[in-house]
């Protein structure tokens, strides 16, 4: 096959990526762990579209065969003042290993040099044609994250933590203090990706924050609830205890269902206490970067919809 032709999505796209998205994904998993990712409909899969639309417009690039004009990769980027992200990135199953991911790569890639900015992402610590595709482009891991899942019972967690009565739910007046947390303790700013959780136009959002007694933010945790991503995350907390606090709370929103999230695997605390709550391990991560360094203090949730740390 000649090189894929590269440009942006469209709106007469969505349809199209999103089965791409969740054939890719599914197939890959399937054939190679055993997991299904989307178990929902392939059109559900459109809320990325949707979110990273609303997002960043024009930000998700397509790879076109070069014959028969089906899109065979996809992959989003999201641009913030202090990085680019790379959101999800998928070749069509009958194309892989053909150098599909590897030219979408290379845009963003020349897109961020332009910009002079870090490119950051996670990627599966247990998926070597991913962890291969970023490692050849220059990307290194800066730390690596435990993915847990539980099944909340309909009744919610009969567990408790301290400071839980500190975590409440979060507003819009909440979100400069935010912003100053993740740049305090990751590093990196995302305004409107905060802003977009709390206006949560799409009802499928939740966010929670924690204050000190003396009314000092000290966490917050996103997390959303769709066919197609039941997450926590992504959050930020200055220790464990907050962060474990403000897990529980998120985790009782979504009672019934059963979320995934990520905890950087040097939580030892945070992780034994979710194990004595029933989570189980399902994966691992790492952050990576290309042409930055990185590093966080206290605990950092990422997530994968949306992206964009
Ligand atoms: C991961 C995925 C996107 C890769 O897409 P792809 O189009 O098959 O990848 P490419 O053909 O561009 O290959 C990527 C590079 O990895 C290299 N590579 C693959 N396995 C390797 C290995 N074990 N060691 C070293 N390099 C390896 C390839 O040689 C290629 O580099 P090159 O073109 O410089 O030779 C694809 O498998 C996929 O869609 N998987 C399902 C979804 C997914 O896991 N997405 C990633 C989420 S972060």
């Amino acid at each position: 096959m000649t090189a894929p032709h590269i440009r942006k999505m469209t709106r007469d796209d969505w349809p199209e990526v999103a089965e791409l998205i969740h054939v890719s994904t599914n197939y890959w998993y399937e054939s190679n762990r055993n997991l299904r990712i989307f178990p929902c409909r392939p059109d559900e899969v459109e809320l990325f579209c949707r979110v990273y639309e609303d997002l960043d417009p024009g930000c998700c690039l397509v790879a076109e065969h070069p014959e028969t004009h089906r899109i065979i990769g996809s992959c989003f980027y999201h641009p913030r003042r202090t990085h680019i992200s790379l959101g999800i990135m998928n070749a069509h199953p009958s194309y892989f290993g053909m150098g599909v991911a590897r030219r979408l790569l290379q845009e963003v890639c020349r897109i961020a040099d332009e910009e002079e900015l870090p490119l950051r992402l996670f990627s599966s610590a247990m998926n070597l044609d991913s962890f291969s595709l970023y490692s050849r482009s220059g990307f290194a891991p800066y730390a690596s994250f435990q993915d847990m899942f539980l099944e909340v019972p309909a009744e919610g967690l009969a567990v408790t933590v301290p400071g839980v009565n500190h975590v409440r739910d979060a507003s819009l007046d909440d979100l400069a203090a935010i912003v100053n947390l993740e740049t305090e303790l990751a590093g990196i700013e995302r305004e409107k990706d905060w802003r977009y959780f709390l206006e949560n136009r799409e009802g499928i959002w939740h966010v929670s924050v924690m204050e000190s007694p003396a009314h000092e933010l000290i966490g917050v945790l996103a997390s959303v609830a769709h066919p197609a991503s039941r997450m926590i995350g992504p959050g930020l907390a200055k220790d464990e205890e907050a962060a474990a606090a403000l897990l529980l709370v998120e985790l009782n929103h979504h009672a019934g269902a059963t979320p995934v999230w990520l905890i950087p695997t040097q939580c030892r605390s945070l992780s034994q206490t979710l194990y004595s709550w029933g989570a189980r391990n399902c994966e691992l991560h790492f952050g990576q970067i290309r042409g930055g360094k990185a590093d966080f203090s206290g605990v950092f949730f990422p997530t994968f919809m949306p992206e964009t740390a």
